[in-house]
């Protein structure tokens, strides 16, 4: 009931917007993919173009190997979500989720045992008889997606669809998405400018810029491997820090230096870098990957404190090295004020390189 959605160079402009830019992409079937990038950068388009609520400029939209790109929506055998989730509010849940099927035609009994089996799954059984006024808000959010789920669709397209619920509700019904998924197995693409939801529910995730997919990967291989300072800037709390550094190599031993300090490389690195040497590239590294000493010392970079905020389970703190920023996180229990000077010990092989000029990853792995 799966099936495999793929996109061929699919573009959509507004006037002169180019909102979708040549697209390619290819979603497994029974996979969930996430599109996440920030506002304006062409999710919903993209998800409209799949759908066929958008008519295509340029390329083709296949569904199941099938090129649906001159198909109405409702003959794509697809379901899907928005954010605003609109259900009927003058038809009971059992009317809502059966909306679907009874414009289709389907048989009485048929409908029934449909409404009961999806509202079982979602745990609304309890519920068909109320009005969506009578619901919260995630219950209305259920109702939402069993409505589209019912339909049996085989792929479900879902843009935004936490994003009405508060912090509480969203963490609750991001497991039960997941949980559904796994029992459902239906080929899923997700809109979602949350990283977080991204992390937590893609198989894969295509982060997106300006139009286009600037990477598609696993959510560790995206956190862990950002293929661009844009990506580790969007992806995680706090982002990815990134310090100007310059490839040195003296008596055959290749290291970066981050203003007088030096910063050891991987032994699998120095053969690549060795020929950069002179070069000016960004250091990236994630703020768990930086452990802080109350005095800088032997080893350590020296970074002065800007700002400390206790965050319960950790103490988040702003510091300068040079000209940079970063945030480092750090027991609460170690007492630092603002104003010292503190001491960072970078993760070796956590260490991510980026060119100065293109801002991308440099390939050393
Ligand atoms: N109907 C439209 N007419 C004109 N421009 C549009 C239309 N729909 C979208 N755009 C433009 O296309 C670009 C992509 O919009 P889109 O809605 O796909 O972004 P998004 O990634 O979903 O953003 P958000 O996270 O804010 O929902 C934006 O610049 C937007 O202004
Ligand atoms: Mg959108």
């Amino acid at each position: 009931m799966a099936a495999e959605i793929r996109l061929e160079k699919v573009r959509k402009t507004f006037g002169k917007v180019v909102a979708v830019k040549d697209m390619d992409l290819v979603v497994e079937p029974k996979e969930f993919l996430v599109l996440l990038g920030p506002s304006g950068c062409g999710k919903t388009t993209t998800l409209r173009c799949i759908a066929g609520l958008e008519r295509v400029d340029q390329g083709k939209v296949f569904i199941g190997g099938r090129d649906v790109t001159a198909l109405a929506p409702s003959k794509r055998g697809i379901a899907m979500v928005f954010q605003s989730y609109a259900v009927f509010p003058h038809m009971t849940v059992a009317q809502n989720i059966a909306f679907g099927l009874r414009m289709r035609h389907t048989p009485k009994e048929e409908i029934k045992k449909a409404v009961k089996e999806v509202a079982e799954l979602l745990q609304i059984d309890e519920l068909l008889d109320r009005y969506p006024s009578q619901l919260s808000g995630g219950q209305r959010q259920r109702v939402a997606v069993a409505r589209a789920l019912v339909m049996r669709p085989e792929v479900l397209l879902m843009d935004e669809p936490l994003s009405n619920l508060d912090a509480l509700l969203r963490l609750q019904m991001r497991a039960e998405l997941k949980k559904l998924h796994r029992e459902v197995g239906t080929t899923t693409v997700y809109v979602t400018h949350d990283q977080i939801e991204a992390l937590s529910l893609g198989d894969r995730i295509a982060v997106m810029r300006e139009g286009e997919i600037v990477q598609l990967d696993t959510p560790n291989e995206v956190y862990d491997k950002p293929a661009s300072v844009f990506v580790g800037g969007f992806i995680g709390t706090p982002p990815m820090n990134f310090l100007r550094a310059e490839v040195k190599s003296t008596d055959g031993e290749v290291y970066l230096a981050v203003g007088d300090f030096s910063v050891e490389v991987h032994e699998e690195w120095q053969g690549k870098l060795k020929d950069m040497a002179g070069k000016s590239l960004i250091l990236g590294i994630r703020a768990e990957n930086i452990e802080v000493r109350s005095t800088p010392g032997e080893g350590a970079l020296p970074a002065q404190v800007v700002v400390s905020e206790p965050l319960g389970s950790q103490q988040l703190l702003t510091v300068q090295v040079g000209s940079d920023v970063l945030k480092v996180a750090t027991s609460p229990d170690l007492a630092i004020r603002p104003g010292q000077t503190i001491g960072l010990v970078l993760t070796k092989g956590k260490i991510r390189l980026f060119d100065e000029a293109t801002q991308k990853a440099l390939k050393l792995d």
